[in-house]
């Protein structure tokens, strides 16, 4: 699948090296791919602009900070964001590390502004080294997925799976007014990272006991 993704952080970098390995044609999207192809971090991938990104995905990824991101989209021809997929992982700070989006989401504001486009909400709620290496962890832990189009969740799952998320732990939560829980738990994701000093954990969905 050819994979457009807007940003060149650490996010965009962990995703861009997971589905290459997983054998697709994945381009980064950058404001300034001139500047930033001379990075040391950023050798060995594709850098275009985040307008020819979007031109070259038939999935879109947003992996921008969540308080640029919808300025961040508009780089891209809205032709180009049109019926697609977009997988957005950002989560939204104020400089005083405040929740951007408190009453809201970042997927809520992409999938308002951009109507036609199919935004699923996943990947939030884990590092970019859990993303892309789920098995670093000592248990399976859960995913989750927010969206209101079923199709495109399901291009999500199989997504998810090329990077170890197998479908036992991928956790549809409903339409894009869940992607509210998967953004807002940072505040609870910085708390544990801060309690055990790692950001590389996951956590996982206990069900209840079944009644024998
Ligand atoms: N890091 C994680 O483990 C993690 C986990 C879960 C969710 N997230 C979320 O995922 C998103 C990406 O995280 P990240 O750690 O990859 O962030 P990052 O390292 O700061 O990278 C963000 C990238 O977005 C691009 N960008 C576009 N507009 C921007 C703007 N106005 N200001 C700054 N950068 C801009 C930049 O690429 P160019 O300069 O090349 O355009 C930059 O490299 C964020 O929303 C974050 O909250 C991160």
């Amino acid at each position: 699948m050819r994979i457009g993704l807007v940003g060149t952080g650490n996010v965009a970098r962990a995703l861009a090296t997971g589905w290459s390995s997983a054998g697709h044609d994945v381009v980064l999207g950058s404001r300034s791919p001139k500047e930033r192809a001379e990075a040391d971090e950023l050798k060995g991938f594709t850098l275009v602009g985040v307008g020819e990104a979007g031109a070259h995905g038939e999935v879109l990824v947003n992996a921008t900070p969540g308080t640029a991101s919808v300025d961040a989209l508009k780089e891209i021809d809205p032709a180009d964001l049109d019926g697609k997929l977009l997988v957005d992982i950002g989560v939204g700070f104020t400089e005083g590390m405040e929740l951007s989006h408190p009453n809201y989401s970042l997927g809520e504001e992409i999938q308002a502004a951009y109507p036609e486009t199919r935004v699923v909400k996943t990947l939030a709620t884990v590092d970019s080294v859990v993303m892309t290496d789920p098995g670093s962890l000592e248990g399976p832990a859960t995913i989750f997925l927010s969206g209101d189009d079923a199709a495109a969740k399901e291009t999500t799952k199989g997504l998810l799976a090329d990077l170890g998320w197998p479908d036992a732990s991928q956790l549809d939560l409903g339409g894009i007014g869940t992607a509210r829980g998967q953004e807002h738990f940072a505040l609870l994701f910085m708390g544990v990272a801060e309690a055990i000093g790692s950001y590389g954990f996951g956590i996982r969905v206990v069900p209840p006991r079944t009644a024998s």
